[in-house]
């Protein structure tokens, strides 16, 4: 089916509020295609530019990348530089389109120890696209979902010792005012390239009731359509969040 036949599909009352997507796969394609790890990085910046477009368009509330973990530190050094230059790359050649698509930039992870010129980047990125209205562009850099939850406790704590926090009503609401993601709702649904079954230490309390879509495709290939086609079976799913549906009581016969 092409895009805009998948388009007139979607049900735009039942459409995630917030995607996240862990995009997999820039090195496999890069070596499919005979070139170094580098380009697969280049190439997917395409697929990234491409989905916000569409995520903007089709009026999805939040889209958060997982673009850098704290684990990908071990990768050779050369590839990290690589990295971080293209994330300066993206962000000062796309500034002025975020703009003009009303998106607003948004980053969560340890950002502060980021190289300087990334982060300045960031920060300029953020600052310029602070009154946007529109989607919400939010980049997992330096991410780690433990780090997330550890630094949230942490703060809790020091919360606690400072001025005191009525522990008793401290619920899961309370809790995840402290993470990075205070403010956004939780993601609706997951997307996972290139074939891979794991979260990789991404958004680990946020996820609980996300669904999961995963597919072969390697992120560089990753366009509209597809996001559609996880959209598509996105708003097929029951959500039952541990509940069950009205009319599916059983008889204690049964
Ligand atoms: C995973 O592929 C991808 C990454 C670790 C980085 C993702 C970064 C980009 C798409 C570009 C830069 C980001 C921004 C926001 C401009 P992999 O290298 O693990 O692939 P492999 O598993 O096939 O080796």
């Amino acid at each position: 089916m092409k895009e805009e036949d998948l388009l007139k599909l979607i049900n735009p009352e039942k459409m995630p509020r917030h995607i996240a997507i862990i995009m997999d796969g820039n090195g496999r394609w890069a070596k499919q295609q005979g070139l170094l790890r580098v380009m697969g990085h280049k190439a997917g910046i395409e697929a990234i530019k491409d989905i916000i477009t569409m995520c903007s368009d089709i009026g999805i509330q939040a889209l958060t990348l997982y673009a850098f973990s704290v684990e990908n530190w071990h990768r050779p050094k050369i590839e990290i530089n690589s990295l971080m230059k293209l994330l300066k790359i993206f962000l000062r050649n796309e500034i002025n389109e975020l703009q003009r698509k009303n998106v607003k930039v948004m980053a969560i992870g340890r950002i502060q120890e980021l190289p300087l010129f990334a982060q300045q980047e960031i920060y300029n990125a953020i600052d310029k696209t602070k009154n946007n209205t529109g989607l919400i562009l939010n980049l997992a850099l330096n991410y780690s979902g433990r780090v997330d939850i550890l630094e949230a406790v942490r703060k809790i704590i020091e919360k606690y010792e400072s001025s005191g926090l009525n522990l008793k009503e401290f619920d899961e609401e309370s809790f995840s005012s402290f993470l990075y993601t205070s403010g956004l709702p939780e993601p609706d649904l997951l997307i996972r390239t290139s074939g891979e079954y794991r979260l990789s230490n991404f958004m680990l309390w946020q996820l609980a009731y996300t669904e999961l879509w995963i597919t072969d495709i390697l992120w560089p290939d990753f366009r509209k359509i597809h996001l559609l086609k996880a959209i598509l079976d996105y708003q097929k799913r029951k959500r039952r969040f541990g509940k069950i549906h009205e009319g599916e009581e059983c008889s204690e016969n049964e």
